[in-house]
């Protein structure tokens, strides 16, 4: 096992252990706050993956220093999404597009974040490289693991 492997073998375990102690949020106040950081985490994740896919479709200037950087902050975000999903908002009425699957389906949702994980790395790997074709096809697959978790847990 290399590092990377490693880690994100560790991290898988400490995900799924971080997802089990979810609760449900305390007032209808911390329900829209934990919502607002849950969707930050999102925002924050788009706006690196944004770049990304300019450079696969060829709008954006092939970079590698920038799909490093953007590879290495979405690999860093992927952290964060079980513990800014662990409130669980489900039974008040914010604002969002988060399926109440998301606390009910544990397991199958840190399966998702795993699969976001390990796709960053993976072009985090790829880009030193410097392959152009094969850069493109990993930031594809990082592309396939945000629909992954969207098609189940988000709303259209
Ligand atoms: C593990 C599941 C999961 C993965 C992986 C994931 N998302 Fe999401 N995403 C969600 C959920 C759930 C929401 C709904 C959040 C809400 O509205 O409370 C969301 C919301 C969003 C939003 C809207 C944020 C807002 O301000 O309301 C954007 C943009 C987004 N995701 C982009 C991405 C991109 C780009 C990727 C991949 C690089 C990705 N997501 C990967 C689950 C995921």
């Amino acid at each position: 096992m290399n590092l990377i492997t490693k880690s994100t073998f560790v991290c898988t375990l400490l995900l799924t252990a971080t997802l089990a102690t979810a609760e449900t949020a305390k007032s209808e106040k911390h329900a829209k706050q934990a919502t607002e950081l849950r969707q930050s985490v999102f925002s924050l994740i788009r706006s690196n993956m944004g770049p990304l896919g300019g450079m696969a479709k060829g709008k954006v200037a092939f970079d590698i220093e920038a799909i490093e950087k953007h590879a290495l902050r979405i690999n860093q975000l992927s952290y964060m999404i079980a513990d800014y999903t662990r409130t669980d908002t489900s039974k008040f009425s914010v604002k969002t597009e988060a399926l109440d699957k998301v606390w009910q389906e544990k397991d199958l949702f840190a399966e998702k974040i795993a699969d976001l994980n390990k796709s960053s790395a993976h072009l985090m790997a790829v880009a030193k490289t410097g392959n152009e074709g094969e850069i493109k096809k990993a930031i594809g697959g990082v592309g396939k693991t945000c629909g992954g978790c969207h098609d189940v847990f988000k709303k259209d």
